[in-house]
Formats: C-alpha cells, structure tokens, sequence
C-alpha cells in the first residue's frame, strides 16, 4: 500500500492540468487546459478539486491540509515516461565507444554484442542486486519529475531471468512510491542458445513464457521489437496474438531501423502504442491514427544512435496522438534524462512547448492506458504533481537541457525536492 497525502497546492502562477481522459490526437495535443493562480486539493492520495486559489480557498481549510505555495511557479501532472528498459545488470559502455568510432547499432548487434550482452549479466545478476540498481535509476526518475514509469523485461530470454526481472518490478511497485507498469518483452533478441533457431525460441515464447507470465499475473503489457534481423511481423503478430489471448495489452517497438510494417501491424492489432516509428510509412501512420493507436516517440534513443529522428510534427499535423518517452535502456540510449528528450523533440522534431507536454502527461499515460489515472489534474485521479521552478511550462524546452523541476508530489505527498 502507497501511502497517501492531504495537500493544497495554491497560488500556482500556472496549474497545467492537461485536462483529459484519453489521448490527444493532432491540434488537441495543444490545448493545456491552463488556470492562471490555480490550485489544486489533494486527499487520501486523489485530487478532489482543481480551480482558481481564490475558488479553492473559499471552499477547503489550509489547516486541515500540508499547504504548499506555489507562488511564481508552474504546476503540472506528474511525467508519464511510458518505455524503459530500467532493470538490467551490467553496462555497454564499451558498445557505446564503438559507436562514436562509427560502428552502427545493428553491426555491434550482428558480431554479437547489444542486448544479449545485457542479457548474460542480468542472467548473472542477483535479485538483489537487480534491485537496488533499479531502485537507484528510480529516485534519478523522480527528480526529473517522472511519477508514473512502465518498465520491460527482455535482458534474460529465459523463463527464470524473465521472471526475475518482472518480479523485481512488482517488489519495488511495493517498496518505492513510483507506479510500476509492467511490460513483458521476452521476444527482445534471440538467445545464443537459440542463435538460427529463432522458430523454436518463438514457440518457447508463445507456449512457456507467455503463460507462466499470465499465470503469475506479472505483466499488464507485452512488447516485441519488430524489427529486420531481429522478430518479423509474422513472428511479431503470432506473439502478441497470444500475449492478447491470454488477457495480455499490446505494444510493439516498430519501424525503429528500417520500415518493415510495424506500424501497420499495431493498427491491424490495435495495440495501445507503437513505439519508435522512426522510418513508419505515411500510410501506417494513418491507420495508427484511425485506429487509436499511440505514437511512442523516443527521441534520446534516434539522438545516441545517431539515427535520423521520427516526424514528430508530420504525425501530430496528420492526426497522430504523440507520446514522448526516454526508452531508457544499456544500450541504445542510457539516459533518463527528461530535459534532454525535451530539447531534441522541440528542438530537432518540430514539437512546440504545448505539444511536448501532452505527450509527457496525458499521451504518456494513454500510451500504458491510464489516462483515466493519471497523466492531468483532475478530480479523481491521483495526486502526481510536479512544480518547477519558473512560472510557465515554456520554460521546460526554453532553459534547454536543464532540469527545472523544484518539487515532485506522489499521492498527494512531496517525495522529491531538487
Ligand atoms: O528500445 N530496440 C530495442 N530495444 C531497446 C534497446 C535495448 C538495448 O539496446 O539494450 C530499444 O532501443
Ligand atoms: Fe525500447
């Protein structure tokens, strides 16, 4: 049980509600639903009212409430970061030389290297030890303003490592005041001891794993990276087919490298996101679109590959619902960092300030279908709320690369200050 607060938050020169319950699509991306001297009441852990300070304080008693004034500060949800990769033993900080030398991604990939490399330290690695580094990237997560965070399996590729680490997601979805959601990923990369036998690892997938993960009800998601060279959309659909099948949610990593129809294959399944969609066509953009798919876009991941960026803004002006997420991870991209992710999807994705922080917020939270729990403020969800430092939310891509966030509310408790 998360402990649960009683708070008035008041005088916010800006309370960013991203008012919602589900994602936004295109133009609606823009709208922030802000109140200018808002304020916000938090009890047993649920936002009960949201107004102007005036409205709020005629209405609610300070003295029954920890009080915070927010005067000359932006307020704003709690971050959704919808893709990571956040528990894994070992480090590729070698990998990641070779790729400032030139080498590409798929090559190190190819002779090797890259997730099964992770792979074969999470294998090693104590439940323990799993846990505490987790814990660590965590508390770095909260500071930058996450209070909702989903997180894959995929670093062990067997059942027992598989097990692991989503059994470790659930003990610290008890133990640390960050929402877990879990995301199994088993068809992650194919296992050297599957290595040209990738059918028969696709079967293991489908007839041990995915049940045993069902069974221990350990997984709200499964996720495939769909990918040339990696599991195709054949093999992908049969997974997630199954994963469905057995009371799974679907997401995919599609069209990351080359576009090979990821895209088409979450309109055609309805997934709830489909995530990177660096090279998706046009056309599988649209059916995302129609069907109501999410656009997880993963900026930090295209900027430390060196990969050219997804179309941010040819999605949003054709009607795609955007997320924006860090996809932390060992390998593609080793950074949690916020500010940054924010910066290359203004900077470099054509997103404006408005744009970036739907896709944060309620598109986030939309994209591990929760934005009926959290991701906006309002009355009936849960009391995740972030104050910054400045008084407008354009300060977030203006003060590039910086982290402004001043305080981090989780349930109607401060549980983090910078
Ligand atoms: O989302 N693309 C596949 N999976 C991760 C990378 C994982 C890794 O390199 O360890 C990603 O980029
Ligand atoms: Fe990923």
């Amino acid at each position: 049980m998360k402990t649960r607060g009683n708070m008035i938050i008041k005088n916010a020169s800006e309370l960013v509600t991203c008012s919602g319950s589900k994602a936004k699509f295109g133009k609606e991306m823009r709208e922030l639903g802000i109140i200018k001297d808002g304020a916000v009441v938090v009890e047993d852990g649920i936002i009960k009212a949201v107004g102007t300070t005036e409205e709020i304080l005629k209405k609610y008693k300070e003295d029954n409430y920890e009080v915070i004034d927010a005067k000359g500060k932006a307020v704003l949800p709690g971050f959704v970061d919808s893709h990571t990769h956040f528990v894994f033993g070992g480090y590729r900080q070698e990998e990641f030389s070779w790729r400032l030398n030139g080498e590409s991604y798929m090559e190190i990939m190819n002779k090797g290297g890259g997730i099964v490399n992770s792979v074969r330290a999470t294998r090693e690695a104590s439940k323990e030890e799993l846990i505490s580094s987790a814990e660590d990237r965590l508390n770095s997560m909260l500071s930058f303003g996450v209070t909702t965070v989903e997180g894959k399996s995929g670093y062990g590729l067997d059942l027992e490592t598989e097990l692991k680490q989503l059994e470790v997601m659930h003990y610290l979805q008890k133990t640390h005041v960050m929402d877990i959601i879990t995301t199994f990923m088993g068809a992650h990369a194919t296992p050297g001891e599957y290595k040209d036998k990738k059918e028969e690892f696709v079967n293991v997938i489908c007839e041990e794993m995915l049940p045993e993960v069902a069974k221990g009800n350990l997984a709200e998601f499964c996720d495939v990276f769909c990918e040339k060279g990696v599991f195709s959309v054949e093999e992908s659909r049969r997974i997630l087919l199954k994963a469905r099948e057995l009371g799974m949610k679907l997401k995919i990593h599609a069209d990351e490298i080359v576009q090979l129809g990821g895209a088409e294959l979450a309109a055609e399944l309805g997934t709830i996101s489909a995530d990177h969609l660096l090279h998706a066509s046009d056309n599988g953009l649209k059916e995302m679109a129609n069907k109501g798919v999410v656009s997880t876009l993963l900026p930090t991941t295209a900027f430390c590959l060196k990969e050219p960026f997804a179309r941010a803004r040819y999605m949003i002006d054709n009607g795609s619902a955007v997320a924006l997420a860090t996809d932390f991870n060992p390998g593609s991209g080793f950074t949690n960092s916020i500010p940054l992710m924010i910066a290359l999807a203004t900077i470099y994705m054509g997103m404006n300030a408005e744009e970036a922080v739907t896709a944060i917020t309620i598109n986030g939270a939309a994209a591990l279908d929760k934005a009926d729990s959290v991701g906006s403020i309002d009355v009936g969800k849960k009391g995740d709320i972030v104050m910054l430092k400045y008084p407008s939310y354009k300060f977030l891509p203006y003060h590039t690369g910086v982290n402004i966030v001043e305080k981090v509310i989780k349930n109607g408790i401060l549980v983090h200050q910078n």
